[in-house]
């Protein structure tokens, strides 16, 4: 565990409210879309670094029910599993940082809206790979949001990696085959945009 960035998002969410961040979203269309498309049967999906997103919410209002949620902050957990109350019983809760995951499960779709572009360090991304590479089942899916080309440089103080298609599609291409790719507009709770990648991939 990285307990400076532990305590770092720890921070954020005992002092700030959900829609008093940057990255937060009413809805998360998007996503639901995404995760719709897969058209696999009952699958075991994660939401990495879920932080106080209502996707999980989302996802339990239309049916999915094999559901885990991981987060390095244990505020944002306590809150999200409130926030879902008696349905958080459908979701398995994991407060860890997602490089020292380590589980012998396998996901049919693991999401992940903002929490990839932290990494900076080649040796991070090429772990966080590893880890997806194992903990994906075969045929299942990977979709990650991160900051654009055009997107911000920072994202709650932290520096970011921003990614294009091409480069994004290199790290994962050993293990998957890009099946989607799109940029999206965020619009923030402070009125500014920041532009997103969001690229679907299926393990080979
Ligand atoms: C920008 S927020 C995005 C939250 C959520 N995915 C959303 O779309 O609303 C980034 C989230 O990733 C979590 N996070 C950051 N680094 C992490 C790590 N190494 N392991 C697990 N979670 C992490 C933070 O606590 C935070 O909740």
């Amino acid at each position: 565990m990285n307990y400076n960035l532990k305590l770092h998002w720890e921070k954020i969410y005992d002092e700030k409210n959900e829609d008093e961040v940057s990255w937060f979203q009413k809805e998360t269309n998007e996503s639901i879309k995404m995760i719709q498309s897969t058209e696999i049967e009952n699958p075991k999906i994660i939401d990495v670094g879920g932080g106080r997103s209502k996707l999980l919410k989302n996802l339990i209002e239309i049916g999915y029910n094999r559901l885990t949620y991981l987060d390095i902050s244990k505020s944002a957990l306590e809150k999200s599993k409130k926030f879902l109350g008696g349905q958080s019983n459908k979701v398995r809760w994991i407060n860890e940082d997602i490089l020292n995951f380590k589980t012998d499960e396998r996901f049919d779709i693991w999401h992940d809206r903002a929490v990839f572009h932290f990494l900076k360090e080649e040796n991070h991304i090429k772990k966080y790979v590893d880890i997806v590479e194992k903990n994906i089942s075969d045929g299942g899916h990977l979709i990650i949001g991160a900051f654009s080309e055009n997107g911000p440089l920072k994202c709650s103080g932290l520096d970011v990696s921003r990614y294009s298609k091409k480069v994004i599609e290199k790290l994962f291409i050993k293990t998957f085959k890009l099946i989607d790719s799109f940029h999206f507009d965020h619009i923030t709770p402070f009125n500014t945009t920041q532009n997103f990648l969001f690229s679907h991939f299926v393990k080979r």
